[in-house]
């Protein structure tokens, strides 16, 4: 049963526009930006796939904002349950039991793969990486913490030194006892290997490596996204989750999978290890658990982690933890995604539509070096010349050395289509919800823009 959304009312306002955009250069202090250097648009409405501009333009959104509006805008059952909810009690603090913070733990814990059945709630993504982490310390009684080069996982003190992402380095020295690895990334191989078992193969002995090097009993944990997200869609080659897996076996070490951006249907599963059958200890979320209508994160804890915490207490804690509002949102989300089939929408949209349309378009274009993904999480790899795989821009490109990319995603834009663009990617990576014609009209537009990048690529 496809979603329904509803029509909004919406009316170029330019004026209207202006004032919002004006006070918001007054007063709002952006994330990640010079604050002299940004024009935020403003918008004024949004339903399913699309948000639209003061000017009256609609933008379909390839991009789910932050890759988190899984349910799409203004999904009416998921806005009447958060007023339901607001009418009958708004908030309450964490040390009291709430029926939809038990329900909406029960049903994660139930989706949860193995026994991990039991949830702590944040209020986002950063802070579930930070509590994963001081789980897994204080579980194991060590300190270190590995995690990979190519990866966000938030920006509070502990998640930013875990990122290994260039947003880390203005906040260094961060957190002792980070050590970052490098994972599978076939298409740049940091091991030079020539076929996805043999990038498996040695980005487990990497990993292997590291820990003799680092010393196995001063490791808490392995951190890793399922599926790197925004550094790249790096979907891990065969047998690499199920290798990292029996590593922490081996050693006593807890498998955090991050899965802030991954999980949630995201990757066609409930939880994206589903795709790989591979059990963490720790899973952290936020993001498509309720589409960011309010903010939630949270940790699914393996019993072996909460039998940790059973008779000493869990130093950790949100004011606003397993927040009732938060967390009607979830049950009320979850729900839809089960009687409107989204995660089986995803998986034929992924089989129909994403990846035989993206394999086409990146063949056609010599811009693209590379198309990966799964479900609704794909990239596009931009390069200047598919023989030698340099980067359409350098990395962590930013101003005049970003054009080519910059250019490429204002030909999305005027065209109507608001893209995710990463570095020298552009991440596909929709609402769960958008139909097949709205992403065939997404594809149509996607694929005319790359007739820009091309101009910067060697035929
Ligand atoms: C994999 C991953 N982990 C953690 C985070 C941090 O989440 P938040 O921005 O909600 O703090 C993100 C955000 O993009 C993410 O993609």
């Amino acid at each position: 049963m496809a979603s329904t959304f509803p029509t909004p009312d919406v009316t170029p306002n330019p004026e209207e526009g202006r004032r919002v955009a004006a006070l918001d250069r007054q007063h709002v202090f952006h994330s990640w930006s010079a604050q002299a250097q940004i024009s935020p648009l403003p918008i004024q409405a949004a339903s399913g796939s699309y948000f639209w501009d003061y000017e009256g333009k609609r933008y379909l959104d390839f991009s789910s904002q932050l890759v988190n509006v899984n349910i799409g805008y203004q999904h009416p059952k998921l806005v009447a349950a958060i007023q339901t909810q607001a009418a009958r009690m708004t908030t309450i603090q964490p040390s009291f039991a709430d029926e939809q913070r038990s329900e909406a733990a029960r049903l994660i814990a139930e989706l949860a793969p193995g026994d991990l059945d039991q949830v702590f709630f944040t209020n986002g993504g950063a802070e579930a990486t930070e509590n994963a982490m001081r789980m897994a310390r204080l579980h194991t009684g060590r300190h270190k913490v590995l995690t990979a080069y190519r990866s966000y996982h938030g920006a509070t003190a502990g998640s930013i030194t875990a990122t290994g992402d260039p947003r880390r380095w203005p906040s260094e020295p961060g957190q002792s006892g980070i050590v970052h690895i490098w994972g599978p990334y076939p298409y740049r191989s940091p091991f030079h290997s020539t076929s996805e078992e043999e990038e498996s193969a040695r980005a487990l002995q990497h990993l292997r490596d590291t820990i003799m090097v680092e010393g196995a009993s001063t490791i808490a944990a392995i951190m890793l996204e399922t599926v790197v997200g925004t550094n790249g869609i790096l979907v891990p080659p065969p047998g690499y989750l199920a290798g990292v897996r029996e590593i922490c076996d081996e050693h006593g070490i807890v498998f955090i999978a991050d899965e802030v951006m991954a999980g949630f249907g995201r990757c066609g599963e409930w939880f994206a290890v589903d795709h790989w059958g591979v059990t963490p200890d720790l899973i952290t979320f936020a993001k498509g658990v309720n589409s960011g209508y309010i903010p939630l994160g949270g940790v699914v804890i393996s019993r072996r982690i909460a039998a940790s915490f059973q008779d000493r207490s869990y130093p950790g804690g949100l004011t606003y933890s397993g927040h009732p509002l938060a967390c009607a949102s979830a049950v009320a989300s979850i729900g839809i995604y089960q009687e409107e089939g989204i995660i089986e929408h995803v998986r034929a949209m992924a089989d129909t539509v994403l990846a035989p349309r993206l394999t086409e378009i990146a063949a056609k274009h010599p811009s693209v070096g590379d198309v990966r993904g799964l479900g609704f999480f794909w990239a596009l790899e931009l390069v200047k010349d598919r023989q030698t795989r340099e980067p359409l821009v350098p990395f962590n490109a930013a101003g005049p050395a970003a054009a080519p990319m910059n250019a490429f995603a204002g030909a999305c834009k005027e065209r109507g289509l608001w893209p995710f663009v990463h570095f020298n990617r552009t991440h596909v990576v929709p609402p769960l919800t958008t139909t097949e014609a709205e992403l065939h009209t997404g594809l149509d537009i996607l694929d005319e823009a790359l007739t820009v990048a091309d101009q910067h690529a060697s035929a």
